[in-house]
């Protein structure tokens, strides 16, 4: 196994304890919340171990992208879902994904957690705007960067150490000021934090 490799594979195998009270106390009722009432074809970028499946309903078809194939060895044990799972084991970036969903084919498309570490914020979004079907969701539960000036700095300063220890995060990344360039109209947000600043928030295409 090459140190990438390795590294991807110790990600994956931490990854569930290191979040697991975070989980607990503030993410797994907002995943509920936000998931549950999604219906039809879903595009969820980053399935990780698979936190958010086990909230989709079983007549969801849910398309979830996850490049790093040990994060699939941990869905494959759990098997704690029961939407109708298609796997595909890239990034959203990858060439195969942009060709293959060139139209609006999706009822929602799901990203939680994820958006830090896309290589461009912009593209992703723009991405999504051409996938998803008019009156379709953008469904978003993200850290973001600071409003507050200093705690920003602090983001800014950290961001670079913490990317190369955290597979790639970017940790002041202003998802919930970029998302609002697109064409999507705000129906619900919500901000909050975990001593980091994260946001929450559903979005329809126009
Ligand atoms: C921090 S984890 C979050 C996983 C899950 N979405 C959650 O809410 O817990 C980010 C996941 O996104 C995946 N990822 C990283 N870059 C990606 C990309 N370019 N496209 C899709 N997924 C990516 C990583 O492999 C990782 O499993």
């Amino acid at each position: 196994m090459s140190s990438s490799n390795y590294y991807k594979f110790l990600f994956s195998r931490f990854y569930d304890p290191f979040m697991h009270s975070i989980e607990m106390k503030e993410l797994t009722h907002r995943r509920e919340r936000l998931l549950s009432p999604l219906d039809g074809t879903i595009l969820e970028i980053g399935s990780g171990t698979g936190i958010n499946l086990p909230f989709y309903s079983t007549n969801t078809k849910v398309f979830a992208l996850e490049p790093n194939p040990h994060m699939w060895e941990i869905i494959e044990k759990k098997r704690h879902y029961t939407c109708n799972l298609e796997p595909i084991v890239k990034g959203i970036e990858d060439p195969e994904v942009q060709m293959r969903f060139t139209e609006p084919f999706f009822d929602s498309v799901v990203c939680t957690l994820v958006l830090c570490n896309v290589p461009d914020l912009r593209n992703t979004f723009r991405f999504i705007e051409k996938v998803l079907k008019v009156g379709g969701k953008l469904v978003l539960l993200e850290h973001i960067r600071s409003h507050s000036n200093f705690s920003a700095g602090i983001q800014d300063f950290f961001s670079p150490s913490w990317k190369f220890f955290a597979d790639g995060c970017n940790l002041n990344r202003e998802t919930d000021k970029v998302v609002k360039e697109f064409d999507f109209k705000l129906e619900w947000e919500e901000y909050f934090s975990i001593s980091l600043p994260f946001y929450s928030a559903i979005y329809e295409k126009q």
